[in-house]
């Protein structure tokens, strides 16, 4: 039986974990999942948000499932997600954002896929206090992360056939950080004379986006614009609660959506799991069950065809009756 960690999260991480573990069982496909707690729950008993246990599972396990967990604004420890990310070196973010069956969305033709560099730029943690006035961050940005990124993203676009790869950057500003990136794309860019090139700036491609959606393709950010640009287009396909995401090294790779922890709702059966589940249809593809995946993802769409659908997409069916309607048509 294939194992995988699973890291259930907090906020509503646990009540879309549970629905989602209860779909994949459903279906049939026996997994047997390695569940590692993280995050603010586990600060009091292990002194860390992430202790090492779930580093070890998935370097064991070598694929993880993975709901939000929170991190605290301002003050404490270092996001759990960053540090998984960088101590896997989990380079690539991957999110997908394609509208859905009878989700009613301002544009019926989005199909983009965001791939934000996930290691450095703003998030590589380097801040300091100059004075009680004055705080400073360092955008780091290596030649050998963007090529990596890049080139990742070209291979993906020819692997999954799409057309284009677009490269967002605000070089006329940042000119050596953003400039490096776009003359690490320009390089690696070469080497696909098949896949169509564009060149944007990241404060016209989210004017053109909420105007324009269907124009774009495949997007390859430095790590902060790809967390923003990503909220944004979840928007333009229903929202967070819709929007998947899977995180990609070498090594290992980490499924998890986009969205966070999402403390105004948890513990009300009001989450929308289908971002998880998602997430995990993709993740059951990296593993080769293709079939159950299939079968998943076609009873969500089901489910959703049906005018069965959470508050965040319009509808009145807790968490519990949409997994319920969903395993009704598995
Ligand atoms: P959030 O994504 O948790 O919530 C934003 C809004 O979207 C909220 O109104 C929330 O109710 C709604 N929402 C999110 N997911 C939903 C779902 N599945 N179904 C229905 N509605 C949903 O963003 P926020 O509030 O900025 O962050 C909360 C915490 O999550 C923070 O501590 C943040 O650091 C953390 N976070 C964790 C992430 C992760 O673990 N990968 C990613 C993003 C944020």
């Amino acid at each position: 039986m294939r194992i995988i960690t699973l890291i259930n999260g907090d906020g509503i991480g646990p009540e879309i974990s549970e629905a989602v573990v209860k779909i994949i069982d459903a279906s049939g496909l026996k997994i047997d999942w390695d569940v590692q707690a993280a995050g603010e729950d586990v600060i009091p008993s292990e002194g860390t948000p992430i202790p090492e246990r779930v580093l070890k599972s998935i370097q064991k396990n070598k694929v993880a499932l993975k709901a939000p967990v929170t991190t605290p604004i301002g003050k404490g420890f270092r996001s759990v997600n960053v540090q998984l990310r960088k101590e896997l070196d989990l380079f690539a973010n991957i999110r997908p954002c394609k509208n859905l069956p009878a989700v009613k969305t301002r544009f019926d033709n989005v199909d983009i896929v965001v791939v934000r560099e996930n290691t450095e730029d703003l998030y590589a943690g380097i801040e300091r206090k100059v004075n009680d006035d004055t705080a400073e961050s360092i955008k780091l940005i290596t030649r050998q992360a963007s090529e990596r990124i890049c080139r990742f993203a070209f291979d993906y676009a020819v692997k999954n056939s799409r057309n284009e790869v677009c490269v967002v950057t605000k070089a006329n500003i940042m000119k050596l950080s953003d400039g490096l990136f776009l003359d690490s794309y320009r390089t690696v860019a070469k080497d696909y004379p098949d896949i169509k090139k564009k060149e944007i700036l990241v404060d016209n491609l989210c004017m053109q986006l909420v105007q324009h959606p269907e124009i774009f393709d495949v997007l390859v950010l430095p790590n902060l614009y790809g967390d923003i640009v990503s909220d944004l287009t979840a928007g333009l396909i229903g929202g967070l609660g819709v929007a998947q995401g899977a995180n990609i090294g070498a090594g290992y790779a980490v499924f998890e959506p986009v969205h966070g922890s999402a403390p105004d709702i948890k513990g009300q059966n009001k989450a929308n799991p289908t971002a998880l589940l998602l997430s995990a249809v993709e993740m059951l593809k990296y593993i080769n069950e293709f079939e159950c995946a299939k079968r998943i993802e076609d009873a969500l769409f089901k489910t959703l065809k049906s005018g069965v659908c959470t508050a965040d997409l319009g509808g009145n069916a807790s968490t519990s009756e949409f997994t319920d309607s969903i395993i009704n048509k598995l």
